[in-house]
């Protein structure tokens, strides 16, 4: 199976496709497990490579994961087919803020346009079950975070600021609690408070 992981690493890698990082994987790999995550919801899909690791956790691990990008999903459903996970992984297909999902989720992972983030969780909490936790990706933007000023692209700019307006909007949340870590291109765990 390594191998396999490799080869999608390897495509990922040749055509600029951005898939999480190898400590970041790990990670949510290791919640899964601990935590007996059966259902996540993946908002932002790319080639299925995470969707692909995180149900090679377990045989009863299920993902739905939403992308808006043909190639991305035509490349995602080759993955899938390669892995075997056709019964197992449901690509929802179109923009996570328009489409319409239902179910209940013990995980939901996100990992699309930065600039929409509070928008996904507001949408996709409610259907979160009651010990679920929410994974955010990405929160450092590879350093770039820290320097917002310095940076000279206008958008790069403006998604840097409402990446910072999520981490403030976790952080000031009176119904979730957020604990960021530096793992991976920083991650952020979200749980409902008590
Ligand atoms: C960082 S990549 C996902 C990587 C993948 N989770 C992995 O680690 O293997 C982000 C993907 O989200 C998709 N995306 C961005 N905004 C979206 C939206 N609003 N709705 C659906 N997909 C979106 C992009 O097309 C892109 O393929």
């Amino acid at each position: 199976m390594s191998i396999m992981f490799s080869e999608l690493e390897k495509y990922a890698k040749e055509n600029k496709v951005p898939i999480i990082l190898p400590d970041g994987i790990e990670y949510i790999e290791n919640y899964i497990k601990e935590n007996n995550v059966k259902n996540i919801l993946e908002i932002g899909t790319a080639i299925a490579y995470s969707a692909i690791r995180m149900c090679s956790v377990s045989d009863d691990v299920k993902v739905t994961t939403i992308e808006r990008n043909p190639e991305m999903i035509s490349k995602a459903k080759e993955n899938i087919h390669k892995f075997n996970m056709e019964d197992r992984i449901t690509i929802i297909e179109g923009d996570a803020l328009e489409v319409e999902v239902t179910g209940n989720y013990d995980m939901i992972f996100i990992d699309a346009a930065k600039s929409q983030y509070i928008k996904f969780f507001e949408k996709y909490t409610p259907l979160l079950n009651k010990d679920g936790v929410v994974i955010t990706d990405n929160l450092n933007f590879h350093g770039l975070r820290e320097n917002i000023d310095n940076i000279e692209s206008k958008n790069l700019r403006s998604m840097m600021k409402k990446l910072n307006d999520y981490i403030e909007y976790l952080k000031n949340n009176q119904s979730f609690k957020t604990t960021f870590l530096d793992i991976g291109d920083g991650l952020g765990i979200t749980k409902r408070n008590d």
